[in-house]
């Protein structure tokens, strides 16, 4: 069984997964990174040559393939709830939590990184504002539980987690 962590850019995805695994003795996969190797590119340069759709089916097909694999944790990208076909499989491959932060704590977090093709915008507070209200409801739904990213540290995040498990 796979243990997902779903959740908007600047959630804490990698950095609590990879806690995770340590903790639960799995193996640790970031879905954008097992993605830029089949890419054999950034997704940034991917993105920018061939588009989002583009983009959007190499995820599905990573992600499809990630979640049917041998038990993980995987923190997965930020729009891996967009498509149908990934939240279904995201959930039939193991417990799915999404860590949850407003808008104004995920700008907090990567306003000094703001090289994720999204948000290559003027006004990067008010895109994150916009994403979240467009996927809040749809992490939710894919989710089995949530866990609020705000406060508390990563190992206080890990352990919340894992109680819940
Ligand atoms: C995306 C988030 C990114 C990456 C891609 C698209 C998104 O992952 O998959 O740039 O649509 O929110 P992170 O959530 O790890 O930044």
């Amino acid at each position: 069984m796979n243990v997902v962590l779903i959740g908007m850019p600047g959630s804490g995805k990698s950095t609590v997964g990879r806690q995770l695994a340590r903790r639960l003795r799995l193996p640790f996969f970031d879905s954008d990174h097992v993605l830029e190797e089949r890419l054999g590119c950034s997704i940034r340069d991917y993105f920018e040559r061939e588009g989002e759709a583009a983009f959007r089916d190499m995820e599905q097909q990573v992600l499809a393939d990630l979640a049917q694999g041998p038990a993980c944790v995987l923190a997965t990208g930020g729009g891996s709830v967009l498509r149908e076909a990934n939240r279904l499989a995201l959930r039939a491959g193991g417990q799915v939590i999404y860590l949850r932060s407003t808008p104004e704590d995920l700008f907090r977090r990567v306003r000094h990184d703001l090289q994720r093709p999204l948000l290559q915008v003027d006004d990067p507070l008010g895109k994150l504002r916009s994403l979240f209200a467009e996927r809040d409801p749809l992490y939710r739904e894919t989710a089995h539980f949530s866990v609020e990213t705000g406060r508390p540290s990563v190992p206080t995040l890990v352990n919340m987690i894992v109680m819940q498990l």
